[in-house]
């Protein structure tokens, strides 16, 4: 738990509403002792040199317009979210000029003036869009050097007056070209899993629901005392990630003989990063894996990304395994509800919300 110390300023830099960036611009030149992170999740000394089995593949889904074209789409698809759980998109269909246009909408509504956010600025679970710095920044260990434009975007996107004018028009656009590759996705993924092409989207919804998180993370004074986002995997079936050419977005591969090690996703000029979530490595019985990332602060900045979530929209959705093996359901049958109370706890126990659910 928060000392009280702890817990006073977080509250004063939470009443700032200003987020971390706001305390770039009022010039701080060390990083508050709230954004300390400890050493243990510091160290990035198990790095490991670039072979061959940690790489982050790259998939070219221009490929899919032919019937072999598409078979080795899918192979390349089943085997990164087998392994790495990580991969690149190319010709992914969303057009440059919708990707750079997002990023400078996210880049400008954050650098508006701080009075312009402020009203946007929330911590109400209810509120459908929202400006905030940390969703858990009473619940972490520590805070981290990244605000957040969060904004539930479908089954319904929010009343548009809801979504600051910056990013008004350009998010529903980009959210829509999204779910569309989000469609292609999934079929690639429900052929992956030895099932029909329209499984995932049509019998377990998995196109439903849309989360959208618009990140900014300023240029950090100290950055080997703190991350831009602690270390976690994603509460969704799977996510899509827009980043700009800076950089830090790290993975833990673990190839089980080696000690896990931290590899940085590359940034590549048009490429969308794709991940497995939770919810997916629960529905397939643990062959796709959810792997944890995190984000490492620079001194160069600002950094701006989009993760798009594709998650259930109701709390009450029932997630269990659609395949299993020889060895029979790993998870037991719960709820996005459940899992998500275990995320809200992780920050304070520490154990990932699907332990809690194997069997
Ligand atoms: C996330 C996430 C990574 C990034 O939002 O869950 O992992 O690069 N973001 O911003
Ligand atoms: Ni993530």
């Amino acid at each position: 738990m928060a000392s009280e110390r702890r817990l006073y300023a977080l509250k004063a830099f939470d009443d700032t509403k200003a987020g971390v960036k706001g305390l770039v611009d009022a010039g701080v030149t060390a990083v508050p002792t709230i954004f300390h992170h400890p050493p243990e999740s510091l160290d990035d000394a198990p790095t490991h040199p670039h072979g061959h089995q940690f790489s982050i593949p790259v998939i070219d889904l221009a490929g899919l317009v032919t019937p072999s074209g598409r078979a080795s789409v899918v192979g390349a698809v089943k085997a990164a979210a087998e392994t790495v759980g990580f991969f690149q998109v190319v010709n992914h269909g969303v057009p440059e000029a919708a990707m750079s246009g997002m990023l400078a909408a996210l880049r400008s509504f954050n650098e508006e003036p701080a009075e312009a956010k402020r009203p946007y600025y929330s911590r109400d679970p209810g509120r459908r869009a929202k400006y905030e710095s940390n969703f858990d920044l009473f619940q972490s260990r520590a805070a981290s050097w990244r605000d957040t434009l969060f904004m539930e975007m479908a089954p319904e996107p929010p009343p548009p007056e809801e979504i600051p004018p910056a990013c008004r028009r350009v998010a529903p656009e980009y959210v829509g070209l999204v779910q569309r590759l989000g469609r292609t996705l999934f079929e690639l993924l429900s052929e992956g899993m030895g099932l029909r092409r329209g499984y995932l989207e049509e019998e377990q919804e998995c196109l439903d629901g849309l989360s959208f998180a618009g990140h900014y993370y300023p240029a950090c004074p100290e950055p080997h005392l703190t991350l831009g986002a602690a270390r976690h995997s994603d509460p969704s079936f799977l996510t899509v990630l827009l980043q700009d050419a800076v950089g830090g977005l790290q993975v833990l591969v673990d190839d089980d003989k080696n000690q896990p090690a931290w590899v940085d996703v590359p940034t590549a000029a048009g490429a969308l990063v794709v991940n497995i979530g939770d919810y997916l490595q629960l529905m397939s019985n643990d062959r796709f894996k959810s792997v944890e990332h995190r984000v490492v602060a620079k001194s160069v900045g600002p950094r701006v990304s989009v993760a798009c979530f594709f998650r259930a929209d109701a709390s009450t959705r029932v997630l269990e395994p659609i395949v299993t093996d020889a060895g029979g359901a790993r998870y037991r049958s719960t709820t996005v509800a459940e899992l998500v109370r275990h995320y809200r706890a992780k920050g304070l126990d520490g154990v990932p919300a699907l332990q809690h659910v194997r069997i």
